[in-house]
């Protein structure tokens, strides 16, 4: 990247960093169950509500039981179950049809990212009738207050029940974007683990190596606070404690806890401290092949942590030590570079792989043009990357032609 360039980034992101202690950031309020829901409902005298699912969630039966103690506390329920992932315009539009047609008051989104972020950027065309998706996408373009909105995640995850952003696909465009301000923050999040128990081992995985993501790149970038930095070791030590347990033995009620705990913290730090590269192409990646976002960003990780280099060796020790794979007096470079190994490592416990099937090398320059404008100048990574330079990670990623174990 040219200097002209990197020094517009990195004037641009000073600028966010000295605005965080000013700016709106809340975190939502947390309940632990399901059933406190109603209870909360009638507290703040609302009796309308759209539930915002996808139908494999619904069809799984794991709304079910929320349905029935709304319905038989007398609330009037709607429900839009065709959220289907990577969430496009056309549902969201579709869904806000049916939040106008049953005067709805207030948002559930139950599910993985999909369906929380349908949930949000409803709320985002309900804020803002006359406005398109497109118009709300990109930083503080919403500002208006959305309907009060409950973010149930069923997996541990995406952090979505914590963050500013729902990213949303163009189904016209192929186009993946992110509408990113205060108002999307939900006001509750329900950590309730029986949410999670009947997903499977690859979407386990998956989603809580993303936990992880967030958190990581949320810590190594520029733009960190103290209170962050505090949530994201929180979240991987979580992480590196209790992944492989919930893959392995999706009954272990414990470990699923933790990782709902720990995908709240991940998203509590990158909603303040922004993620990072892996994100980017990951993004670049999905919108294009509609790849699962998790699995996705899980590959790309320890590529772009090498990538780095020693500039954030001190910030991979501090992680090391999180994962529980070095100690205070481990030798920097040794605690970085066990921290990037436990990476691939989880990774492998965990049935992920280190390379991406499906990728067309025609595509790349386009992709990577897509990831460098979604990451430059708003992440503050540590390490200023172009198009052109980003490119190495999709080879990195390729079946064929990878360079990596
Ligand atoms: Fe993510």
């Amino acid at each position: 990247m040219n200097i002209l360039n990197k020094a517009f980034c990195r004037v641009f992101q000073f600028g966010f960093k000295v605005a965080i202690p000013v700016l709106p950031y809340r975190n939502p309020h947390i309940l632990n169950q399901v059933d406190q829901i109603p209870d909360l409902l009638r507290k703040k005298n609302i009796k309308r509500l759209m539930l915002v699912t996808d139908p494999s969630i619904r069809g799984l039966g794991i709304t079910k039981h929320l349905e029935d103690i709304l319905k038989e506390q007398g609330f009037a329920l709607s429900v839009y179950d065709k959220v289907q992932p990577n969430p496009t315009v056309s549902t969201v539009e579709e869904a806000r049809q049916l939040y106008l047609e049953k005067e709805c008051e207030a948002l559930i989104g139950f599910g993985g990212g999909s369906s929380m972020d349908t949930a949000k950027a409803v709320g985002a065309l309900i804020a803002r009738p006359n406005s398109t998706l497109e118009d709300l996408g990109g930083i503080l373009r919403v500002w208006l207050r959305t309907p009060y909105t409950i973010a149930i995640p069923t997996t541990a995850g995406t952090g979505s029940e914590t963050t500013v952003a729902a990213v949303i696909l163009d189904d016209e465009t192929g186009h993946k974007y992110a509408l990113m301000d205060f108002p999307l923050i939900p006001d509750v999040a329900v950590l309730d683990p029986e949410t999670t128990r009947t997903l499977p081992p690859r979407i386990t995985a998956g989603t809580g190596m993303d936990t992880l993501a967030h958190a990581v790149e949320a810590y190594i970038g520029n733009s960190t606070t103290k209170q962050t930095r505090r949530e994201a070791l929180r979240a991987v030590r979580l992480v590196f404690r209790n992944l492989e347990r919930a893959v392995k033995n999706g009954n272990d009620m414990k470990a699923r806890r933790a990782m709902l705990r720990a995908s709240y913290l991940g998203g509590c730090a990158f909603t303040v401290s922004y993620v990072g590269y892996a994100h980017a192409v990951s993004h670049s990646l999905s919108g294009k092949y509609n790849m699962p976002h998790g699995e996705t960003t899980a590959v790309l990780l320890p590529y772009v942590l090498e990538a780095y280099g020693t500039k954030i060796y001190p910030q991979l020790k501090a992680l090391a030590i999180a994962a529980g794979v070095a100690h205070m007096d481990t030798e920097e470079a040794l605690a970085a570079q066990s921290f990037i190994k436990a990476v691939w490592e989880l990774n492998r416990r965990i049935g992920i792989g280190t390379k991406l099937k499906g990728i067309k090398r025609e595509d790349i320059p386009m992709m990577a043009r897509m990831a460098a404008a979604e990451g430059n100048p708003v992440y503050p990574v540590p390490v200023l990357m172009d198009a052109k330079a980003l490119e190495r990670f999709y080879y990195d990623v390729l079946e064929e032609g990878g360079t990596r174990p």
